[in-house]
């Protein structure tokens, strides 16, 4: 017998305000059809001024706990994935602590940038199979708006905000695929690839919190490439096939990106989760977010297996297989 970590329940928040694309309309030289095309992006959620990344967690952990019928004290750990925290510190996950009243266990945030959840998920499950916790929430929360340049076509357009979470909890396996929870994991980063996608300020340098900059055509290319090679290699891990695969829950940055990944998967669109026409990128928000629509929707069965993997700036990038 082994510990596995099962997902129990998912829950996400996302801001009240929606821009549509044709908002940019009026102060970039771009298009509704333009972004449509090029990323599959219709629109997206900004958090209102004075909403912060952590009322956006807080909201999502809130709805994730309400779905498995637990209380704050019933979790032993929180996560945050987060790459546009409230303050430098105390963490994101600290405050999701006090904000739901969870007096007991530990919380901290990961900073993986949009691979983020992925690399809290791994995490998450690290703690469950040492027995450091027997239920971890993890949240991917972040408000992009903040670090957007709105004078750049390039990317202003491509980035929301919001939060999702996932209550996982122990499990005994039999340490086969067919087991429920996170069968493997696969991470990755390359620092050298650091310029390509980054935020021009911070603590260290500027003292602000910067923009982010972007390269990306690049980053594209990147990104079709090691997307495909991580799915593959956590299914390997688990011994399991493409053909497998029930859901493809991907990272929703842009539309290309996810088709690309799913073709060289050989799965149909109709496996895959899509969330990036009314959510845009919500960097490490994005998955978990999917997971928690999709699941809403009542279109995961107990027993599916689903790849999650996203890549993010450093570059990051990973994944994860779980069976429902
Ligand atoms: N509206 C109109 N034109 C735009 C535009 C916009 N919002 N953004 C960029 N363009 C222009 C560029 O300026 C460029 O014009 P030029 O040829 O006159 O220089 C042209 O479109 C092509 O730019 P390019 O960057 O090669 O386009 P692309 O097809 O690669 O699409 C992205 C641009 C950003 C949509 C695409 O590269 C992308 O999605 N990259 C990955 C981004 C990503 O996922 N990042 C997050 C990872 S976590």
């Amino acid at each position: 017998m082994i510990r596995r970590s099962v997902i129990r329940s998912t829950g996400h928040y996302l801001p009240e305000r929606v821009v549509e694309n044709s908002h940019f309309e009026q102060t970039l030289d771009t298009t509704d059809a333009w972004i449509r095309d090029r990323t599959g992006i219709e629109r997206r959620h900004f958090a209102a001024e004075g909403e912060r990344t952590s009322d956006l967690a807080i909201k999502a952990a809130r709805a994730a706990l309400d779905r498995a019928g637990l209380a704050a004290n019933d979790i032993d750990a929180i996560v945050v994935a987060t790459s546009t925290p409230d303050l430098t510190f105390p963490s994101v996950a600290t405050m999701v602590q006090a904000g739901l009243g969870m007096t007991r266990g530990f919380a901290f945030d990961v900073q993986a940038v949009c691979a983020g959840f992925v690399f809290a998920l791994a995490n998450a499950d690290g703690l469950i199979r040492s027995e450091q916790a027997n239920r971890v929430l993890v949240i991917g929360a972040e408000t992009f708006s903040r670090i957007m340049d709105w004078t750049d076509r390039g990317t202003c357009v491509l980035f929301g905000d919001g939060a999702g979470a996932v209550i996982i909890e122990v499990a005994e396996g039999e340490g086969t695929s067919d087991d429920r929870g996170v069968l493997a994991t696969d991470l990755n980063s390359d620092g050298t690839l650091r310029d390509i996608l980054y935020v021009d300020g911070g603590v260290g340098t500027t003292g602000t919190a910067g923009c982010l900059r972007m390269q990306g055509n690049l980053v594209f290319r990147h990104a079709v490439e090691k997307l495909a090679q991580t799915a593959h290699r956590v299914l390997d891990k688990a011994g399991l096939a493409p053909a497998d695969v029930d859901w493809l829950v991907p990272h929703q940055a842009n539309l290309r990106i996810i088709t690309a990944t799913a073709n060289k998967m050989h799965l149909p669109m109709d496996k895959v989760v899509l969330t990036v026409a009314d959510h845009g990128n919500t960097s490490a928000a994005s998955i978990p977010l999917a997971l928690s629509v999709a699941d809403t929707a009542g279109r995961f069965q107990r027993g599916d297996v689903i790849v999650t993997e996203a890549i993010g700036g450093g570059l990051t990038w990973g994944s994860v297989v779980l069976r429902w």
